[in-house]
């Protein structure tokens, strides 16, 4: 526990339980790698380096999700901090928190001197840490609970701290894959009392060009970012992966309405990853899926959400219907 700023910080790790919840350290990569068609788990792409690389996405000009969803939220803030009186904010997957701000500012100037709360949500310490010392100077009525964990350990204990509002931006949403999404929901649900609310960025289907053109930038960011996974691996588990013998393959899959994003493999090869005993042989052409980013209908989304006892408060999107962000309410 790190505690600072005249106790206004607390960070609480409750990373040792992964392993207790998914097995053996490196078991989901066996898994994922074993099956077909093969997959690595979402989370491996972001080591250092790969968050990193995901900050430099995120102004890619190809890439207009994250200015988007910002540009809402400019405008959104006052009113969702009006709607909701919240007094705490907790973020899923907080990373940098420019986003974190705007929410902020709007539940501040709602509470004037009273104390308000953050609680960030993050499996990298050390963004976590840095972000919540930032935003310590900026807000002296604020008071920090950070949380290291994944998304499900999180929810399955969240501080209580009073009048909550749960922030998953980014469209996050979309890389939990659809037949986890309802587990989700309801785990959100379940850390919920009822009256608190629930507030989702969401990417939204459009012309398959752009979402295309968004996961493949002509600076090759997005590129880079896939297929750094590969390094992730060796590092952690002895692995032989050569990256220049796999190619970034983001399409768009117009019926499952997602990008999918896989490496695939430039030629016949045989990769073994030695601390997991594991040896893989691949055909030519052969992928493997890293990630999934769904791409979402407001009205669907909204009757999926009323069924599992989130109403819809507010929707909010761009000019151009390309992102929303919805604010929800447990009821
Ligand atoms: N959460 C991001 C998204 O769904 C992830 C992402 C953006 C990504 N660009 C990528 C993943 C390129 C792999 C490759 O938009």
């Amino acid at each position: 526990m790190l505690l600072a700023s005249g106790f206004r910080l607390s960070v609480r790790s409750l990373m040792s339980r992964v392993v207790a919840v998914k097995g053996s350290y490196g078991q989901d990569v066996v898994e994922g790698l074993s099956q077909a068609p093969r997959s690595i788990p979402t989370y491996y792409l972001y080591d250092d380096y790969g968050s990193e690389l995901f900050e430099q996405i995120c102004i890619q000009p190809e890439y207009y999700p994250t200015r988007t969803e910002r540009q809402i939220l400019r405008r959104a803030a006052p009113e969702i901090a009006s709607i909701t009186k919240t007094r705490s904010l907790v973020e899923l997957g907080s990373g940098s928190s420019s986003k974190t701000r705007l929410l902020l500012d709007g539940m501040v100037s709602y509470w004037e001197e009273q104390p308000v709360y953050y609680v960030p949500i993050d499996v990298s310490a050390g963004i976590l840490e840095r972000s919540a010392m930032a935003l310590l100077d900026s807000y002296p009525t604020l008071t920090v609970q950070g949380l290291v964990a994944t998304y499900e350990l999180a929810l399955a204990d969240l501080p209580p701290v009073p009048d909550r509002l749960v922030a998953f931006l980014g469209s996050t949403l979309g890389n939990i894959p659809p037949h986890e999404c309802d587990h989700f929901f309801a785990q959100v649900a379940e850390a919920l009392a009822v009256g608190e609310y629930f507030l989702i960025g969401v990417d939204l289907q459009k012309d398959i060009a752009i979402l295309e053109a968004a996961y493949n930038d002509q600076a090759g960011v997005s590129a880079a970012f896939n297929l750094n996974i590969l390094n992730h691996l060796n590092r952690r588990f002895g692995g032989t992966f050569i990256p220049a013998q796999f190619r970034h393959y983001a399409p768009y899959n117009p019926t499952a309405h997602q990008i999918e994003i896989y490496v695939t493999s430039d030629r016949e090869q045989t990769v073994t990853l030695g601390a997991l005993s594991l040896s893989l042989h691949l055909s030519a052409g052969e992928k493997i899926l890293t990630e999934v980013s769904r791409k979402f209908q407001v009205s669907e989304l909204r009757s999926q959400l009323a069924s599992l006892g989130f109403m819809t408060q507010g929707v909010w999107t761009d000019s151009q219907d390309w992102y929303a962000v919805m604010l929800l309410q447990k009821n």
